[in-house]
């Protein structure tokens, strides 16, 4: 299986250098990505792949139910990285329906470590336990908390010491949500964009 993977590796790189000579090399002097892409572990849904990026464009940050907790090193390393280095212009929080973290994060059961990442979640649904309650569908309520839970990590993000002084140098950058559907391939805008101080007040106020 593994010589698969690397003999596959081999024909991709062909077909890259087969497109553009230089391609490696330029990536290798330097990366220049407009994008930080915050998303779930899920194998279906893989960054660039779904935006149809190549290498070099797409700054990556993946955990289980694509979150963005203010205590975590990983992700602000990233973030902080992201925002002051490579200065990208767009943040998404891409989170999907059907989000097996998501579901783990309310269905009771107990699994160890991994319900004390979720934790973030589960505050996110108690919070909201009346809009979700009313949900009646099983699947149509989980779906909602994904969007949710996205929403959340857009103010996460927004609300960072990194993002406010961004602003505050007057840097231009937003920081969106998007929910991708497995059934379909498609992105959806939940239309929750932050671009200032301003907007994460706004957002605040209006959203979960
Ligand atoms: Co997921």
């Amino acid at each position: 299986m593994l010589e698969d993977l690397k003999s596959n590796n081999r024909a991709w790189a062909a077909r890259m250098v087969a497109t553009d000579a230089d391609f490696f090399r330029r990536l290798a002097r330097q990366q220049a990505p407009e994008y930080l892409w915050i998303g779930c572990s899920d194998s279906r849904v893989p960054a660039n792949e779904i935006v149809d990026l190549d290498p070099g464009e797409l700054f990556v940050h993946r955990n289980v139910a694509n979150l963005a907790p203010p205590q975590d090193a990983n992700y602000l390393s990233v973030l902080q990285f992201a925002v002051d280095v490579l200065r990208v212009k767009h943040i998404m929080v891409v989170g999907h329906y059907g989000c097996g973290g998501v579901a783990a994060a309310v269905d009771g059961k107990r699994r160890g470590l991994v319900d004390h990442w979720l934790h973030p979640v589960r505050e996110v649904a108690y919070e909201n336990r009346d809009a979700l309650e009313a949900i009646i569908e099983p699947v149509a309520r989980l779906d909602r908390l994904c969007e949710l839970n996205v929403i959340r990590q857009v103010r996460n993000v927004a609300a960072d010491v990194f993002l406010q002084e961004a602003w505050a140098r007057g840097q231009n950058v937003c920081v969106h949500g998007w929910v991708y559907s497995l059934a379909n391939g498609l992105i959806k805008d939940l239309e929750v964009t932050v671009g200032s101080p301003d907007d994460v007040e706004r957002l605040a106020r209006a959203a979960p």
